[in-house]
C-alpha cells in the first residue's frame, strides 16, 4: 500500500506530455467471444490509418495476441515483471508500426503480483504516454479483479458479446460492475458473430434498454460483426484477417467500426487522460479498496 501512495506522488511529478494518449480496455462477460480478434484487428486497422497505436495484450492468464499476428516474441510481461527486461525492450512492432506489449501466460492476478512486481509492471507503461495516440488493452474474459481494474483504469471500454442469451446475460454482469463505479466509464458493445441480419442490432439494443432501466447506465452499440469464416482462416494462418482477408465481411465490419470509435476525435490528442491518468487510477486501486 505504501507503494502505491508513493506511486501517486511521483507520477504527479512527472510533467504532463504534449499529447495526451487514449486508453481502450477490450473485455467480455463470457470467454472466446471475439476480444483479442477484435483487439488485433482494430489496432491493426487505426494504425493503418497512421494513429501510433499500442496495444497492451493483459491477458494474463492466457495471452495470445502475439500469436494472432504472427509475431514470435522472444520477450514478455512476465521479463518485466521479474525485472529482466524494461518494457521498451519487450515491445515488438507489427504491421503499420503497430506496437504490440506481449503478455505473460500463467501470471497471477495484477491483484496477486508481489507489490513490487505490480508497482513496476504497472509504472513501466508510463513510457507510453505521449507516444502513442491509443493504448488498446486486450483483457482476459470474466468480471476477476484484473479486468475490472484494467477497465476501471481505463475509463473507456469495449464490451464484446454474440447474440446468444448466455453471452448478453455475461456482458450485462460485467456492465453491472463498471455501473458501480464512482466515476464513468465510457461504455460501448460490439456484438459479435451474428448470423442474422438484424440479429446483433436487436441484441445491443436489448442490452442497452436493460442497462439503461436496471442500471440508469447509458451505453452505445458500436457495432456490429458477422460471423465470418475466413477470421479462423486467419487465425490458423497467423495473418491478421484486415490484412490477409481486407474486403471479407468481418475486415469491412471493423474498418466501420474503427471509424466510429476515432469519429469526432482529433488524430493527436485522445479524449481520456491518458497513460498517466490510467496508472494513477490502477496504482490507486489498492488504496481505495484497501478502506
Ligand atoms: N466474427 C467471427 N467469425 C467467426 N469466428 C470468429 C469471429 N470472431 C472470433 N471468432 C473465433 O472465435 C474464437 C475466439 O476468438 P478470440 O480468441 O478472439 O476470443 P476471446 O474473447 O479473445 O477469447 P478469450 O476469452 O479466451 O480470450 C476464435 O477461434 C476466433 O477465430
Ligand atoms: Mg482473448
Amino acid at each position: 500500500m505504501m507503494l502505491d501512495v508513493q506511486a501517486l506522488s511521483e507520477l504527479d511529478y512527472l510533467a504532463y506530455p504534449k499529447y495526451q494518449s487514449r486508453v481502450i480496455a477490450i473485455a467480455s462477460g463470457k470467454g472466446g467471444v471475439g476480444k483479442t480478434n477484435l483487439a488485433v484487428n482494430l489496432g491493426l486497422t487505426l494504425a493503418r490509418r497512421n494513429l501510433r497505436v499500442a496495444l497492451l495484450d493483459a491477458d494474463l492468464g492466457t495471452a495470445n495476441a502475439d500469436i494472432l499476428l504472427g509475431l514470435q516474441p522472444r520477450f514478455h510481461l512476465h521479463h518485466v515483471v521479474t525485472g529482466q527486461k524494461k518494457l521498451p525492450e519487450i515491445i515488438v512492432e507489427a504491421q503499420h508500426g503497430l506496437k504490440v506489449i506481449p503478455g505473460a501466460s500463467g501470471l497471477p492476478e495484477l491483484a496477486d503480483l508481489p507489490e513490487r512486481q505490480r508497482h513496476s509492471l504497472l509504472h513501466s507503461l508510463l513510457v507510453l504516454d505521449g507516444t502513442v495516440d491509443l493504448l488498446l488493452i486486450d483483457t482476459g474474459a470474466g468480471v476477476g479483479s484484473n479486468v475490472l481494474q484494467f477497465v476501471r483504469a481505463a475509463g473507456e471500454v469495449l464490451v464484446v458479446t454474440t447474440p446468444e442469451p448466455t453471452a448478453i446475460t455475461d456482458a450485462y454482469a460485467l456492465i453491472k460492475s463498471i455501473s458501480h463505479y464512482q466515476i464513468p466509464i465510457t461504455t460501448r458493445v460490439v456484438i459479435n458473430n451474428v448470423r442474422k441480419k438484424g440479429e446483433g442490432d436487436i441484441a445491443g439494443q436489448k442490452l442497452a434498454k436493460v442497462a439503461h432501466q436496471f442500471l440508469g447506465k447509458q451505453i452505445e452499440l458500436l457495432g456490429v460483426l458477422p460471423y465470418d469464416d475466413m477470421v479462423q482462416r486467419a487465425v490458423r494462418a497467423q495473418t491478421p484477417l484486415v490484412e490477409s482477408y481486407p474486403r471479407s465481411p468481418a475486415a469491412v465490419a471493423i474498418n466501420t467500426l474503427a471509424e466510429h470509435l476515432w469519429a469526432g476525435t482529433p488524430l493527436t490528442a485522445g479524449t481520456s487522460g491518458g497513460v498517466k491518468e490510467f496508472l494513477k487510477r490502477i496504482l490507486s486501486l489498492r488504496v481505495e479498496t484497501a478502506f
